[in-house]
């Protein structure tokens, strides 16, 4: 079923605790034995995935997603099931000698990639070299050290424009290093396009480098960056830097934070927020946009503190409107873009004014009022007509007060004059508080039972407490070995052929085993979601059997009513009617 032996994929999973591997992704809280959290796979309110830690699977028991740990990683990152298994042996530091392809490279274009990764490395090597003194000084005095060097791949091209060339045609065709934008080609033959720069590689939304971005350090040039032209894998307008990283704490944390140039993102990471993107020095596009709104619930908007940054704020915000997503909105003082404050100002201040963001409707306020000079009568009947229209599109009564009493004191107009002008609120019947949106309401899983028949019951309940416990294999196995659904049938068949080859039985392994046959996981998956009870006692065991038992029985007999109806032979007739007779003998004695 794949080229890792099994053993070594049981001695990864062990490694590995499935509680901090989901916790990466979703805020994990322990209730009783088990930890619960909001069901990345489709849209939770509720915690309602569970993760065993005894087990080491999940289970959510609104959708029905379930696995180990190599399904959640396969799943939620969209990979194969050996490429989840790679990440989880990386993480562990177990050495995999396997080659893993990577499912998120088109293949076409793997050259591009390849280049784009081996010239990184070597912009990299050429950094930390002896090379780089005077770049690791620059670098050093923006407070960007070695850790971050290290983390965000950053680089160095030199002088010398003939290194990548070189070392690129030494493994690719022309063609393809050209298309990458690193290497040009002149009237005398080819050169690095980059010289003297300082190099940050940009990443894919699958962590895939796809590009750069070279600054300039120490000698002025008109451009302070120049990004890699766009290819067939690199497109700006789709483009968010540390979008790979940024991630998973985005949806840990519940919001991302977007912000206008990499090297914010990068000084932000330093003090421990790992959920900033920027865009590559565009506008933000629709793409951007919805990329956005999957990351996290909550877009907190951090652009530069000077007038291009709030224009940048205003257009970002109509631009996330389309999409259906309000932002939250920080704004710095006196023109500091995120790098420069929390240079200046240090964790705590950027922390206090992440807290308190302002809203849309302020920022929205504020700005326009940058246009007006309001000592002007004229202009401040303009202004309050603007602001009367942004009012009108607000229907939380408090915030619009709030706002109210802002423009009052700044135009020195009464407060009924602008109420008058609005519209009324609407009322929204299911409108939930704004506490209610934010503490899920937990709902404690209940076994979901109803609507199976007694077989059915019996079948689910008997191979759950044989995916537990050996016992219950050894009690199959002797005393029915035969389900009455065919798809039970197989999965009992299988979890106890599990055991006996492997010796032993947990979920989790089960799961790796069954992960690549796609009926048996369905079934699974059935008996998972009933979240039934772990301990059970041996009566309640004895009577499943005796269920299953007659209903196979029954089966036996009416099996037999229909060789009646077709046998001719009186005598033969009479044998049949004998053996119905014992087997409801036998059903009876049950
Ligand atoms: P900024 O000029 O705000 O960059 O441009 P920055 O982050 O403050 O850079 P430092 O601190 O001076 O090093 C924001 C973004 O616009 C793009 C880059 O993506 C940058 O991160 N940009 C800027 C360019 O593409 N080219 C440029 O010449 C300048
Ligand atoms: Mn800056």
């Amino acid at each position: 079923m794949n080229q890792i032996p099994q053993d070594v994929i049981t001695e990864i999973r062990n490694s590995i605790d499935i509680v901090d591997v989901i916790d990466g992704y979703v805020k994990l809280n322990p209730r009783g034995k088990n930890f619960f959290g909001l069901c990345p796979f489709h849209d939770d309110n509720n915690a309602s995935m569970s993760v065993a830690k005894d087990k080491q699977i999940y289970t959510c028991f609104s959708c029905g997603a379930t696995g180990n740990v190599f399904k959640f990683i396969e799943d939620i990152e969209n990979i194969s099931f050996i490429e989840a298994v790679k990440r989880c042996a990386d993480i562990t530091n177990i050495k995999l000698d396997i080659k893993v392809n990577n499912s998120k490279i088109n293949e076409k274009f793997k050259n591009l990639y390849d280049i784009y990764e081996d010239t990184t490395k070597l912009y990299h090597q050429i950094l930390i070299s002896e090379n780089g003194k005077e770049a690791r000084e620059y670098l050093k005095n923006r407070q960007i050290n070695d850790d971050i060097i290290n983390t965000f791949r950053i680089g160095l091209s030199l002088k010398d424009r003939l290194i990548i060339t070189k070392s690129m045609s030494s493994k690719y065709a022309k063609s393809d290093i050209i298309k990458t934008g690193l290497v040009k080609e002149g009237d005398r033959g080819l050169y690095d396009s980059y010289c003297n720069r300082i190099m940050f590689p940009l990443d894919d939304i699958n962590g895939n480098i796809v590009g750069f971005s070279g600054r300039i350090y120490n000698e002025e040039d008109n451009s302070k960056y120049i990004n890699t032209n766009e290819t067939d894998i690199f497109k700006k307008t789709e483009t968010l830097y540390n979008y790979n990283r940024a991630k998973n704490s985005a949806r840990r944390n519940g919001y991302v934070i977007v912000m206008e140039g990499f090297m914010d993102v990068i000084r932000a990471h330093t003090i421990g927020y790992d959920n900033c993107v920027a865009t590559m020095g565009t506008a933000i596009t629709e793409f951007h946009a919805n990329l956005l709104k999957k990351m996290a619930k909550d877009i907190y908007l951090c652009f530069d503190g000077d007038k291009a940054g709030a224009k940048a704020t205003y257009s970002c915000i109509e631009k996330l409107k389309t999409v259906g997503v309000i932002p939250k909105i920080i704004r710095l003082e006196s023109d500091l873009d995120p790098d420069d404050f929390i240079r200046k100002f240090g964790k705590e201040e950027f922390d206090k004014k992440l807290n308190n963001p302002i809203s849309v409707l302020e920022f929205q306020i504020s700005y326009l009022k940058k246009d007006y000079d309001l000592n002007n009568m004229d202009d401040v009947a303009i202004y309050l007509r603007k602001c009367v229209e942004l009012l009108n599109k607000v229907d939380d009564n408090i915030l619009r007060e709030m706002m109210i009493s802002k423009i009052c004191e700044d135009t020195n107009i009464k407060p009924d004059i602008i109420r008058a002008e609005l519209r009324p609120l609407i009322k929204h019947e299911e409108d939930v508080s704004d506490a209610e949106i934010i503490k899920p309401v937990i709902i404690e899983p209940q076994p979901i039972q109803k609507g199976l028949n007694k077989y059915e019951k019996a079948e689910i309940n008997l191979i759950y407490y044989m995916l537990n416990n050996k016992e219950i294999i050894y009690i199959y196995d002797r005393r029915i070995s035969y389900m009455p659904s065919y798809k039970m049938r197989k999965l009992a068949r299988e979890i106890s052929g599990f055991y006996h080859k492997h010796g032993y039985i947990n979920v989790a392994d089960f799961m790796t085993y069954a992960s690549s046959k796609k009926e048996l996981m369905e079934s699974l998956n059935v008996v998972l979601n009933q979240n039934l009870r772990e301990e059970f006692d041996l009566n309640e065991i004895l009577d499943y059997i005796n269920v299953i038992k007659e209903y196979n029985i029954n089966e036996q007999i009416k099996k037999i009513q229909k060789d009646i109806k077709n046998e001719k032979d009186i005598m033969k007739q009479i044998s049949l009617i004998d053996k119905i007779t014992e087997l409801i003998k036998d059903r009876e004695e049950l």
